[in-house]
């Protein structure tokens, strides 16, 4: 072999290597997630990352929902969905979960396809969705197996309940769902916390700098060592989620899901897709 190509071949090994070192497993999840590695530039590198592989202003935001809609019709686990929407709700100052966010549809058909592939187990688990707003999320957990108790603010509840009654009272569930108010940074109630949940879901919830100081208190009370959280965001403002990453590192451990993993008809270079660990 000549010398350039044993150098280019030393080159590629080394290149796989480090990406080795990037892959791990974490939590309760089966698949190989490239882990945000510790360190003082390691928020900063991420988000420069993904800004440049997934350029997210190129794509097409809401590619999967319609927020003039007061209805989303969506498939899942076997059944057609009908999450209610209130489009002239959005309009008032600090409500954001009156209709649905590509990222929950991202991670709701995320959670079906990882349960149907094997690399996620729901049946019996304890799981706690924060922000819950329409419900789409937890209502797919709940249908996946999962004991799920969807959170919100308390003016929140009454479109959150009415999502439940129209959706999960007609099927035979294999899990259970209920509603219940958790304002952030305040005290979680004990059926929250009392056992830890298996998992913690939550879409669409860093987009506000001011919020994430009281959301990663939460996440704190609700995690144990047992507890896998699943984020997904929204490739909106760097800053924002630059500014969470950095402050989540001091308590989590953070890998990236890559999209090759998500469900394959609901991708998009607009979200980002993390699980999160108690360190
Ligand atoms: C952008 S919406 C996302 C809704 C839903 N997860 C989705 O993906 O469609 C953010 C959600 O977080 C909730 N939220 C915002 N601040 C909160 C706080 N301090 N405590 C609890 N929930 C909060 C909002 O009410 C809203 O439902």
């Amino acid at each position: 072999m000549a010398s350039n190509e044993a150098a280019e071949v030393k080159e590629e090994e080394e290149e796989e290597e480090r990406e080795d070192a990037t892959m791990a497993k974490l939590g309760s999840y089966g698949g190989e997630v490239r882990l945000v590695v510790d360190g003082e530039e390691s928020a900063a590198e991420e988000i420069m990352l993904l800004w440049g592989i997934q350029q997210p202003t190129l794509s097409k935001p809401n590619s999967f929902v319609s927020q003039s809609s007061l209805k989303l019709s969506i498939d899942s686990c076997g059944h057609s969905l009908s999450i209610l929407q209130s489009p002239s709700s959005l309009g008032t100052p600090g409500v954001t979960g009156s209709v649905m966010w590509d990222s929950g549809i991202v991670l709701g058909k995320f959670l079906e396809h990882s349960v149907d592939s094997g690399m996620l187990v729901l049946q019996g688990k304890k799981i706690v969705e924060l922000g819950s707003g329409c419900g789409l999320v937890g209502c797919i957990a709940a249908l996946l197996g999962g004991e799920v108790i969807l959170t919100d603010l308390p003016d929140r509840l009454r479109l959150l309940r009415k999502n439940i009654e129209a959706n999960m009272k007609q099927f035979c569930l294999r899990g259970s769902v209920t509603a219940t108010e958790l304002i952030w940074g305040d005290d979680a109630d004990p059926e929250l916390v009392k056992p830890m949940p298996d998992y913690v879901l939550g879409s669409d919830v860093v987009y506000s700098e001011g919020a994430v100081e009281d959301l990663l208190e939460t996440l704190g009370q609700l995690c144990g060592p047992n507890t896998t959280i699943f984020l997904a965001g929204e490739l909106r403002n760097d800053a924002i989620l630059e500014y969470f990453l950095e402050a989540a590192m001091n308590k989590f451990r953070i890998g990236r899901i890559d999209q090759n993993l998500w469900h394959p008809d609901y991708r998009s270079n607009r979200v980002v897709l993390y699980v999160l660990v108690k360190k």
